[in-house]
């Protein structure tokens, strides 16, 4: 790919040299276009450098090469991270102050900008209405990470880790049919296909085995009618593209969805809790994660009619018992409390409503060591909030005390999110496992 990678004058600039590694290790071409402000974060010499190419940052510089056109025209893919709030104010009103408020007034492929900034600039209803001008206008906006942010103080506002910016810059390419594959990062099959990413990829789960379950159950009462659930399968879809762009060999596991499942994964099909428990029982032994985003049933009808349910002669309705079904998340924590070869990371997802004396996440700390996984992904949910729509807002809670780790907006962005910090535990462990041996 042709790729114009926009840098903007934060601190953070110095990680997104870490970024132009991996995109020209993975063979790709990259025009880096500071801004001039940029520039006294980390200098062009850098740049040059790592890049193997020219770099400028003014509009009047190699003129002569209609250079404040053609680099945007050019580009298949513009990357601009760190993004300041300053920036996304310029690139919202179409300001062209430099080369790169040219680019991005001449490029029509994707755009993805990466904030980076204190929290208060974050949250200003300025920021807050630039980023969704420039979303909807069709430019991916990464949500920053929550955390230590420059000085003493912490919040959303930081730039997220490279891996994860890179892994979103893929996806986003993918999603628009280039062909992402360097020299070292053969793309993956298409649906269904069983190449294994894995072995040849860079990303942060490269050689990893993720099981991600989706969508909803359904337990049948008769053979026409069945309980079931809204999960429309878009968080888990999401959470499997994010671990295949990061390079993972995933085993998908859909219920009833609404979307298609993701391209590139091994992927099996069930209807009720049964079958999804029992798929997760051949899958998971081995995988080095499991990531449970299904919405299971609590219960099913205790009976099944093998015949279809009549109304009754005497106008009688009918009553349905229903039995609780096998909680397979705390189940697969169980066998692997055995001995049996159970994921190392298990990941559940809580949805909260939350009442007048428990908040969400106070139901999610309680729900998070019932079952006993690593992590547990806290949404709350009522009204319209969450089922079927396209965005979120997540809280990430963790067993080993860590902070808790906040992600909101599109399914995808939360996706992205959700698989860093699984990288994250993955890697804790293997250093762990280390110091054990
Ligand atoms: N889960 C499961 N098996 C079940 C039910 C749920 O593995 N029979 C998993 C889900 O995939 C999800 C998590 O457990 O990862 C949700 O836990 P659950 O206790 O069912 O939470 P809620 O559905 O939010 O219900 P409640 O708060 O009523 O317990």
């Amino acid at each position: 790919m042709r790729i114009v990678l926009g840098v903007t004058g934060g601190i953070a600039a110095y990680k997104s040299a870490l970024l132009l590694r991996l995109m020209t290790e993975a063979g790709h071409q990259v025009d880096v276009v500071p801004t001039p402000a940029a520039l006294n974060f980390v200098g062009r010499a850098t740049w040059e450098a790592l890049s193997g190419r020219p770099v400028r940052t003014d509009t009047f510089e190699a003129v002569e090469s209609v250079n404040h056109v053609r680099l945007g025209r050019e580009a298949e893919l513009v990357v601009v991270a760190p993004a300041t709030a300053d920036s996304l104010a310029r690139t919202a009103a179409g300001l062209a102050p430099d080369l790169l408020g040219n680019v991005l007034l001449t490029a029509t492929c994707p755009v993805l900008m990466v904030p980076a900034m204190h929290t208060e600039m974050w949250l200003h209803p300025a920021t807050v209405a630039n980023v969704q001008t420039l979303r909807e206008r069709g430019v991916s906006i990464l949500d920053p990470d929550s955390g230590r942010l420059t000085g003493t103080d912490t919040g959303p506002g930081r730039f997220p880790e490279p891996d994860r910016i890179w892994a979103e810059a893929l996806r986003l390419a993918e999603t628009h049919g280039l062909a992402v594959a360097g020299p070292s990062r053969p793309r993956a099959q298409g649906a269904e296909g069983t190449e294994d990413s894995a072995q040849t990829g860079t990303g942060p789960l490269t050689g990893r085995t993720v099981v991600v379950t989706a969508g909803g159950t359904r337990e049948a009462l008769d053979p026409v009618r069945y309980l079931g659930n809204r999960s429309s399968g878009k968080q888990g879809v999401a959470v499997a593209e994010a671990a295949l762009a990061a390079g993972a060999t995933v085993t998908f596991i859909g219920g009833a969805m609404s979307v298609e499942p993701p391209a590139g994964a091994e992927v099996v099909r069930v209807e009720s809790t049964r079958e999804l428990h029992e798929a997760v029982l051949t899958h998971a032994p081995g995988a080095d994660a499991l990531v449970m985003a299904a919405a299971v049933a609590d219960f099913r009808p205790a009976q099944y009619a093998e015949a279809k349910i009549k109304k009754a002669e005497d106008g009688s309705n009918p009553v349905i018992h229903l039995e609780r079904t096998q909680d397979i998340l705390a189940d697969t924590v169980s066998a692997r409390t055995a001995g049996e070869p159970m994921p190392g990371v298990i990941v559940g997802f809580g949805a909260e409503t939350g009442d007048g004396t428990t908040s969400v996440l106070e139901f999610g700390a309680a729900k998070l060591a019932r079952k006993g996984c690593e992590m547990l992904v806290v949404n709350q949910v009522g009204r319209d909030k969450v089922f079927g729509q396209d965005t979120t807002e997540v809280t990430m809670l963790f067993a080993d005390g860590r902070d808790a780790v906040a992600a909101a907006g599109d399914k995808r962005d939360v996706g992205a999110a959700i698989v860093t910090e699984l990288a994250g535990l993955l890697d804790q462990q293997a250093r762990l496992d280390r110091m054990d041996q």
